[in-house]
């Protein structure tokens, strides 16, 4: 037994100065000092069994042991200036200031369809919100586009079953909105919309925001006047605009609004298809048929519909080339806003 002592003595001392930082002189700690399982601790146990005889002489030899290695213990401590042991690690510096947690801030996203939606209210539209789970009637057939239509294909359209789809825009609340209520009405619907489509300029789930003003006499001077200005405040006043024609079963006759590409300031670039614009809406005047269809007498009253992007605007505000980036949840991107 006291050769074995003495042995391991040996051993620790030379483990002792092979030690480097906190986490060896740790480790050290638990391997020869350590109450459960330290090889000292262990040899003390089995003094118990030794001759009543010698057993005097190898418990002084053994406490002698164990005061000197915990005694170089410290030193070495001291030496490596290392705090170590559970309880040291585990004591609380009230004095140090508390950890801060980052802020967190709106999606760029959002707060673009906020900016939209607040000058449309300052325009006295008013909000309404409905379904992304959509009955085809509303998508489809209460906007002019009965089953078979060609105008279907270019939706690419996620269904649910026969009757009921994902909504390819927002556009089903026009029928929503009106068949509610009587004109005059103005009405703004933000909300999200899919379809099966994906590139640089097309997610398969994007925002939408769809716009709605029936009373009589309505014009399409009363639309150019209202997206304009719409613009004008969105991107600011001397970005140049322009209504191409275009098509869309409910409404007549239809436009598209360009504006010139934030990019390359209208010189044509990668992002804009080297055509120095770029489409942020489509719009038109509402078709008699969707006026009718909702109870309305197109003879006497008359309105315009939009709908704009809300990813395609907010690529041209903050001047981004690719609008998946808003949706791989990166927050070095992300936190920019
Ligand atoms: C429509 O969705 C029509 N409902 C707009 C409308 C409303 C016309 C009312 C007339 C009256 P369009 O498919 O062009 O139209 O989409 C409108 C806008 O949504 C586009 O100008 C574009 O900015 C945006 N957009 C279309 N597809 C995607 C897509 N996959 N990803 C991101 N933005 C898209």
């Amino acid at each position: 037994m006291e050769t074995r002592l003495r042995a391991l003595q040996e051993e620790a001392l030379d483990a002792l100065e092979h030690t480097s930082d906190s986490a060896s002189l740790e480790a050290f700690r638990i391997t020869y000092l350590g109450r459960k399982g330290g090889q000292l601790t262990a040899l003390l146990h089995q003094l118990g069994g030794v001759a009543a005889v010698d057993r005097p002489r190898l418990g002084q030899l053994a406490n002698e042991i164990k005061a000197n290695l915990e005694r170089r213990f410290e030193e070495r401590k001291q030496q490596l200036g290392a705090p170590v042991g559970k309880a040291e690690q585990q004591q609380t510096d009230l004095s140090l200031p508390g950890r801060y947690l980052p802020f967190g801030s709106l999606h760029p996203i959002t707060q673009v369809m906020e900016a939209v939606c607040s000058i449309f209210e300052s325009m006295g539209f008013a909000v309404a919100e409905g379904p992304d789970v959509e009955l085809d009637h509303y998508n489809f057939e209460a906007l002019n586009i009965p089953k078979h239509h060609p105008a279907r294909d270019m939706h690419d359209t996620f269904y649910v079953t026969d009757s009921l789809l994902l909504r390819t825009h927002t556009s089903p609340m026009q029928a929503r909105i009106m068949e509610k209520q009587e004109p005059p009405l103005r009405y703004i619907a933000p909300g999200k919309v899919y379809r099966c489509d994906s590139d640089m300029t097309h997610t398969p789930m994007f925002h939408q925001v769809e716009g709605l003003l029936v009373d009589r006499d309505v014009s399409f001077a009363d639309l150019k006047g209202v997206l304009s200005s719409f613009c004008a405040r969105m991107f600011g006043a001397d970005l140049a605009l322009r209504f191409r024609p275009s098509f869309f079963p409910f409404t007549e006759p239809s436009v598209e609004v360009d504006i010139a590409c934030v990019m390359c300031g209208g010189q044509g670039c990668r992002v804009c298809k080297r055509t120095g614009w770029l489409e942020i809406l489509g719009a038109g005047m509402i078709h008699p048929n969707v006026l009718s269809g909702v109870g309305y007498d197109p003879d006497i009253f008359s309105g315009f519909a939009f709908g704009m992007g809300v990813e395609r605007i907010a690529m041209l505000k903050y001047g981004i080339d690719d609008i998946r980036l808003y949706y791989e949840n990166d927050l070095r991107f992300l936190s920019q806003f």
